[in-house]
């Protein structure tokens, strides 16, 4: 079969795409499939219509590939492609519509409040420590934390030159753990546990630098936590209208109570696919190596 993975295009997680697919072809070529790799550019219709792939994997991250419009484009084209499509990947990409739809599904999400940066003129809009982040990022770009005790205005955001975009998401900061889980078809594949070796959050560094994060799959939680946690994620994978696979990020804070506080912060449809990736290691701590996982994808891929 002739699989076309897409990777690249134009968003600031490029580089992290490229990865990401460049891994992907690989392994799909050691699982038996005739693979073209192909760097997405304004370009990419005449492209596929000339390639006529059997199926496109899209190994692509953030806007244009993770939003719905290159799903829109493929379904226009005919070609099946694996992930999300177009609805699905629209919400789960703009946090603000998907936490709603979450919340509605009565996943425990945090307080937020949504506004244009240029309202950030008078008063924290929250007490902090809160976060702000762009509506439709991801791998934490544009990602600030103003902590307690933090005066108005932020100097973290003055500082930043907000090359992200106009609207941001000011959410509740919440202390604690960083988990974890991947979806497959219907099956939660389980949860890790982040913990971020340096200073600071799970940010871009210590997602993508070597030692920047260790990873402990799988996580190190109580039975009816670690079962809640993939129940959470299939709920939100199911209420969006999810495909493939899916990731829901959650924070955890066990500090105060036995059970604690599980708060889901967001779901990737496309999520970070190289073979040290957390859902490819969630996937072969389930039993499914790399080569494998990603022909059951490229399988279930429709249009
Ligand atoms: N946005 C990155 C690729 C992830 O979610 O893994
Ligand atoms: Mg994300």
């Amino acid at each position: 079969r002739h699989v076309a993975v897409l990777m690249g295009g134009f968003s600031s997680e490029r580089q992290v795409s490229l990865w990401s697919g460049e891994e992907c072809a690989g392994a799909l070529e050691r699982a038996g499939y005739r693979v073209t790799r192909v760097d997405v550019d304004r370009d990419i219709a005449t492209t596929l219509r000339d390639l006529a792939p059997e199926v496109a994997f899209n190994a692509l991250h953030g806007p244009y590939g993770e939003d719905g419009k290159i799903q829109g484009l493929l379904e226009f084209l005919e070609i099946p492609y694996t992930h999300s499509g177009v609805l699905a990947s629209a919400l789960a990409m703009d946090k603000q519509q998907a936490k709603r739809i979450a919340k509605a599904a009565g996943i425990p999400v945090a307080q937020e409040r949504v506004m244009s940066r240029f309202d950030f003129t008078s008063a924290h809009p929250m007490p902090p420590p809160y976060v702000v982040k762009p509506v439709n990022e991801g791998s934490s770009f544009g990602v600030l934390i103003v902590d307690a005790g933090e005066p108005h205005p932020p100097q973290s955001l003055t500082a930043s030159d907000w090359a992200f975009g106009e609207r941001v998401m000011v959410e509740r900061f919440i202390p604690g753990r960083e988990l974890t889980c991947a979806v497959m078809g219907d099956v939660a594949l389980g949860v890790t546990e982040i913990l971020p070796q340096g200073e600071g959050f799970y940010d871009f560094n210590a997602k993508y630098v070597k030692g920047g994060s260790r990873h402990e799959c799988p996580a190190k939680l109580k039975p009816n936590i670690y079962q809640k946690i993939q129940s959470l994620s299939l709920t939100a994978h199911q209420a969006l209208g999810c495909r493939g696979i899916s990731r829901s990020d959650f924070r955890y804070d066990d500090r105060f109570s036995e059970d604690g506080e599980i708060v889901w912060l967001e779901i990737n449809t496309q999520p970070g696919m190289t073979s040290t990736s957390l859902v490819p290691e969630l996937a072969a701590h389930a039993g499914h190596a790399f080569e494998e996982f990603l022909s059951w994808m490229v399988e279930d891929a429709t249009c």
